[in-house]
């Protein structure tokens, strides 16, 4: 159904926390742009995702509209969840059922027609890019741990749930490689906007959303000025990485710092 193709999400502007206007025309969302979402504790980054998970209208603390291909999305985007073109995953993420992750994902493909056995296959090896313990397909769902609970809703939102709109809240600190997450949300070629308080993978994003008080303060573009700041910051990751994994064998740190 055309109704149902996302071309474009737009965000209009609502009110910062003192009732005064945010100061931005409007933000355009289209399948593929990556934007990161920052600012301090408090400034309002879990509320502007939950305005387009929910598609605002008006109707939220902070007042701001989220337009559809340019107009009131229609309500079956909104009430029912088989329909609706938004995933959120939070770092509260968990998933109560009593399956293995084999039966959970047959029941979803199902669930959604599709007869492919391989969709389950690819949905693991997926989620397995992104988290550090491998997820085994025989595992119950209640036994994963948080960051593989994570990995495996992001790729079952990417290739089953086939969403075109990915929100993140803040899930780096789950044991998630986000920046798989965003090299694979690029290749599948969906909107993903995500929240975060890791530099380095703020730096991965097209756009930056700046939050204060509330508000949208600042809407960054970089065009690629950033790329040898985001060089710097991968050998800085790939060195810590490196005595992560030192101090994860049990070694004794002597020298932190690549020369
Ligand atoms: N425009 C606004 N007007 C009024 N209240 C707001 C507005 N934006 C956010 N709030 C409220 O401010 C509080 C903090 O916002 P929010 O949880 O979005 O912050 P955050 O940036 O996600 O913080 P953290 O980094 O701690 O997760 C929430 O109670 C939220 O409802
Ligand atoms: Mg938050």
């Amino acid at each position: 159904m055309s109704e149902n193709i996302i071309h474009e999400i737009t965000i209009l502007p609502g009110r910062n926390r003192n009732g005064e206007p945010e100061g931005f025309d409007e933000i355009r969302i289209k399948p593929g742009d990556t934007i990161s979402i920052v600012g301090p504790t408090g400034s309002g980054k879990s509320a502007l995702i939950n305005d387009i998970e929910i598609f605002a209208s008006r109707d939220t603390i902070t007042k701001r509209q989220i337009l559809v291909n340019g107009t009131t999305p229609p309500d079956h985007f909104i009430r029912d969840p088989a329909r609706k073109p938004v995933a959120m995953i939070t770092q509260n993420t968990r998933c109560l059922c009593d399956l293995s992750v084999e039966d959970f994902l047959c029941m979803h493909t199902r669930s959604r027609g599709y007869r492919d056995q391989d969709l389950v296959e690819e949905t693991v090896s997926l989620a397995n890019q992104f988290t550090g313990e491998a997820i085994r397909r025989t595992v119950r769902m209640t036994q994963l741990s948080g960051g593989q609970t994570r990995s495996l809703m992001v790729a079952d939102a990417i290739l089953i749930s086939n969403t075109p709109i990915i929100l993140l809240d803040e899930v780096e600190n789950a044991g998630i490689f986000k920046n798989r997450v965003i090299e694979a949300l690029r290749r599948y070629h969906k909107a993903l906007l995500f929240v975060t308080h890791d530099p380095l993978v703020s730096l991965l994003s097209d756009r930056r959303i700046v939050m204060h008080d509330g508000a949208v303060a600042k809407v960054l573009t970089p065009n690629g000025s950033e790329q040898s700041a985001l060089k710097q910051m991968l050998a800085y990751d790939a060195a810590i990485a490196k005595v992560r994994e030192q101090i994860r064998a049990g070694e004794l740190i002597t020298n932190a710092i690549p020369a």
